[in-house]
């Protein structure tokens, strides 16, 4: 089985295309957990492996969260695959001591966090996911052989990124304060649909976001049918980016 999280369709994507090419099924984890915590068990032999973005060079506590209730038999093959705009810090090392993988790769894909900068150029897009598919196809060859293989890039200062800056994140940069809803909101009620947390609600015809904080996934901006969705000042006059799956309604 591989799980994966996935909050603009990057990390779905991978999942989806190496359970094509490995011959597995994907599972959701915010679907998985949506009624609480759950357990599972990879027996002998099994092969479990884990999508997901990287959130200020660490996983997202979700899926930190979800790889505790995960328990490996001797014998059980599991991997990890991250997708980043293109560094991932130490996330997948810091990973390791909750979920003990075999191996682990990163994925450079096209960079979500419209808050922080603008989308990624068409060209370098088209670049990032032509390099991506060969890269899944190499993975997947991995996974059918069981083989043990690290191939994630750090980055500079990955260390420190991942020890002092991915916690100032999740303390002081998940606010859901400045997300609001401008008049070309159409109430289509789709980014409270997609909410991975249920962080949102449908009120006089509004989103309202009813949680303090959130994982910052940047599902509801990017995927707003009208763009009508902003984060304070700064995301107006940026771009969108949302991969879509055959899968996702
Ligand atoms: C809150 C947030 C933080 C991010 N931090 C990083 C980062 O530290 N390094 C990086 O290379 N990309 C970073 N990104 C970019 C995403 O990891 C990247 O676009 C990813 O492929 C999105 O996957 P998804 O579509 O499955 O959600 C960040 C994105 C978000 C939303």
């Amino acid at each position: 089985m591989i799980y994966y999280f996935s909050g603009t369709g990057n990390s779905q994507w991978i999942a989806e295309e190496l359970a094509r090419q490995t011959g597995d099924e994907t599972q959701a984890i915010s679907q998985l957990i949506s009624d609480g915590p759950v357990a599972v068990y990879a027996r002998e032999g099994a092969s479990i492996g884990v999508v997901f973005p990287v959130y200020a060079w660490g996983a997202p506590r979700m899926v930190e969260d979800f790889c505790r209730s995960i328990t490996l038999a001797n014998g059980a093959y599991a991997y990890a695959v991250c997708s980043c705009g293109d560094e991932a810090g130490k996330a997948m090392r810091r990973l390791k001591k909750r979920f003990a993988y075999q191996s682990a790769w990163s994925i450079a894909m096209p960079n979500n966090y419209i808050i922080g900068y603008d989308v990624d150029s068409p060209a370098l897009e088209r670049t990032k996911l032509a390099a991506a598919s060969e890269k899944i196809a190499a993975i997947a060859q991995a996974v059918l052989a069981h083989a043990s293989v690290y191939d994630v890039r750090e980055g500079a200062g990955a260390g420190l990124k991942t020890a002092l800056i991915r916690p100032m994140f999740n303390a002081f940069a998940c606010a859901t304060k400045p997300f609001f809803a401008d008049d070309n909101c159409n109430a289509c009620g789709l980014c409270a649909r997609i909410c991975p947390i249920h962080a949102i609600t449908m009120e006089d015809d509004k989103p309202r976001w009813v949680k303090m904080q959130c994982t910052q996934c940047m599902g509801c901006i990017n995927r707003c049918p009208q763009r009508a969705i902003q984060y304070g000042a700064g995301t107006a006059g940026r771009g969108r980016y949302y991969r879509y799956s055959d899968n996702r309604a």
